[in-house]
């Protein structure tokens, strides 16, 4: 049984992976229409991902005896400078996500909601790689730039690793 102030925090996250998953298919949606069908993929890759974030947080929610409450997904942004826009923007956005697990893990602290803050912790962690990825990928969109012959490079390059992600969830599931 959690409290019911820490079900509302948890709820409130559920809503924000929603909106991760949301944007990154727009995301997606984006790319597939520019052609980069690697970037699309490892778009598509990270919504599966945020989907599957949001129903760990769901499932906890009902282990523990609380209820799930959903709430409306903003609507994401649609279009795009370009490819670097959308990595800048996806890393920006996992920054807010990190501080807002920072927050729930404070508030679980406050409570002495143990078992809230070990649940949490995976999280906690998954947020280092995410953030790593994307800063990763930006430098290397910096490094070959964003048209031609590297932009090839890049899409092709996710393109194997949205393969890999996919088939990673797939054998956790
Ligand atoms: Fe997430
Ligand atoms: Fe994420």
């Amino acid at each position: 049984m959690i409290s019911k102030a820490m079900a509302q925090r948890l709820n409130g996250q559920v809503n924000k992976e929603f909106y991760s998953a949301y944007f990154y298919m727009s995301m997606s949606a984006h790319s597939e229409s520019e052609n980069l069908k690697g970037i699309a993929a490892w778009f598509m890759a990270k919504y599966d991902e945020e989907m599957a974030h949001a129903m760990k947080i769901y499932r906890y929610l009902h282990d523990q005896g609380a209820r799930v409450e959903l709430d409306a997904v903003d609507k994401p942004p649609t279009t795009f400078a370009g490819v670097l826009d959308m990595f800048e923007k996806t890393l920006d956005h996992e920054r807010e996500v990190t501080a807002s697990f920072n927050e729930l893990v404070d508030a679980a602290l406050d409570e002495r909601d143990h078992a809230t803050n070990i649940f949490l912790q995976w999280f906690v962690t998954e947020q280092i790689e995410e953030e790593a990825t994307v800063s990763d990928i930006i430098g290397r969109v910096k490094l070959v730039g964003e048209r031609g012959e590297g932009l090839f490079m890049i899409d092709n390059e996710l393109a194997g690793v949205a393969k890999q992600m996919s088939t990673t969830a797939a054998a956790q599931a």
